[in-house]
């Protein structure tokens, strides 16, 4: 197992302290990365004690550490997954080639965009929340929502630490720059669409840390498959966080569903907005909004960049070995492409046999469908068991989408093809009003910091956070 440095400014596992000149320039990177952090990370709360789990190693028993920390203190590490001996590459054109340790140099550029790409939404997500502690429903959820920030923090320095490592002055340039941009400025966007959305309430970040950070997780899947040896096994080490991020959505919603069952039994209207929770089919707006924006995070359906990617054996397909045929030069991948006649006007569909590897955006997403599918079954069935009949359910692939085949088309939540002026007509049915939203954030004006209560249109969750009771102080705020 490689030797853990929690004594230094960096904490590590990739003996830092052994390569002065990368210790230097990491050592410089730091205050810039804690002054983006005071500049963007949680508004009010950096002076306050947060009860917050700290990665220390990559020991399955004990790779976290629980304690009280106040985040600007927060111990950003470097941790990868321990090597794999004689580890071969598993898929594309190199496959059963040894991993490479180093940069193989005509894959230089395409390696380096990658890990940008990757590492920009970190920083992102912690933007796009920065004001949400302010309407917290519990000190439990405030909590939580600091431990997603400070650990999406460490996956901008797992992803700093590979640019600093292995692609020098552009790599260091890079790293500057992934503090520079900022979500949701259009002068200086994040790369990605999802990452520029307003994320403005508690409803968007349970459903963002459902559908936004599970589309992390298959990124980083697919990354854990790279035949780059250190971003495998830097994703593999950030896929150990990021489970927890998906379960602070996942269990957000079913405790809002709980909560709204309950709400609309007490009024037999079975109307919950009329006692203070948040409605069924509001939420099922919101789910339609992140959900369609978290499927254009995984790109065109036909991608000559995801061949490519495949190919040279960078970015594979997640848990690869449950695969048959890792080079994956002669399959296809049958979909129905959306004929047009003009911007906007969708004709019909043509049946096209598309080859794999330029498919691979799409099998990802497959996987990805599959897995968000499993929460909204859990959803339901806490729904049904309220013998309550109105069920959530993920809309079509091809509704709302900005990229690929059905981007800047137009259909409805069923797929079926409209016309814009119906989508127009229709969006309030679909996606949230202003009126949704400024009702949803009436019910979150203010924070609640009593560890004995919980917002009205939330269910307390079933367990507290390693063993401790649901109403710990989870949070000690500086008075
Ligand atoms: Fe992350
Ligand atoms: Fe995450």
């Amino acid at each position: 197992m490689s030797s853990v440095v929690n004594s230094e400014r960096i904490p590590n596992n990739v003996d830092l302290a052994g390569d002065k000149k990368l210790q230097r320039a990491l050592e410089a990177w730091q205050p810039r990365f804690i002054d983006w952090w005071k500049e963007m990370g949680p508004e009010g709360f950096q002076e306050d004690q947060i009860y917050l789990r700290t990665a220390v190693s990559v020991d399955h028993e004990g790779w976290a550490h629980f304690d009280y920390v106040k985040m600007p203190d927060y111990r950003w590490g470097i941790f990868l997954t321990d090597p794999v001996a004689d580890r071969k590459i598993g898929f594309g054109d190199h496959m059963g080639e040894p991993v490479w340790q180093s940069v193989p140099g005509e894959f230089r550029n395409v390696l380096r965009r990658l890990v940008v790409t990757q590492g920009d939404t970190e920083p992102a997500s912690v933007e796009q929340q920065r004001l949400l502690g302010q309407s917290c429903p519990s000190l439990y959820d405030l909590r939580n929502l600091f431990q997603v920030n400070v650990e999406e923090g460490r996956h901008l320095w797992a992803m700093v630490y590979l640019l600093h490592s292995y692609f020098g002055r552009d790599g260091r340039e890079e790293a500057e720059a992934l503090l520079e941009r900022r979500s949701g400025n259009p002068d200086k966007p994040r790369i990605l669409g999802a990452f520029n959305e307003p994320c403005q309430n508690w409803l968007s970040f349970f459903m963002f840390t459902y559908f936004t950070d599970r589309d992390g997780k298959y990124q980083l899947l697919a990354l854990a498959e790279s035949g780059f040896d250190p971003l495998a096994r830097t994703t593999r080490f950030m896929l150990t966080e990021e489970a927890h991020h998906m379960f602070v959505g996942e269990t957000g919603i079913l405790r809002i569903v709980q909560r709204t069952a309950e709400l609309m039994k007490k009024n037999k209207n079975e109307d919950a907005r009329a006692e203070g929770g948040i409605d069924l089919p509001t939420m099922q707006k919101y789910l339609n909004f992140w959900y369609s924006v978290s499927l254009d995070l995984f790109g065109g359906e036909i991608s000559s960049n995801a061949a490519n990617f495949f190919a040279s054996s960078l970015k594979g397909r997640a848990k690869e070995e449950h695969y048959e045929d890792h080079r994956a030069v002669d399959g296809v991948y049958a979909m129905d492409v959306p004929t047009t006649a003009g911007p906007g006007v969708v004709t019909g569909f043509r049946r096209e046999e598309v080859p794999l590897r330029n498919a691979m955006n799409e099998v990802l997403r497959d996987e990805y469908i599959e897995d968000a599918q499993r929460g909204v079954d859990k959803w339901n069935r806490a729904l049904a068991e309220a013998g309550i009949s109105y069920q959530l359910r993920l809309p079509s692939r091809r509704f709302h989408r900005r990229t690929g085949i059905y981007g800047g088309l137009f259909f409805d939540v069923d797929g079926k093809v409209i016309t814009k002026d119906e989508f127009e007509r229709r969006r309030e049915d679909w996606l949230p009003s202003d009126a949704d939203e400024a009702y949803v954030k009436s019910l979150m004006t203010a924070p609640i910091y009593d560890p004995k209560q919980m917002a009205n249109w939330i269910a307390p969750p079933k367990h507290g956070i390693k063993g401790r009771p649901v109403d710990f102080e989870y949070v000690k705020r500086q008075a």
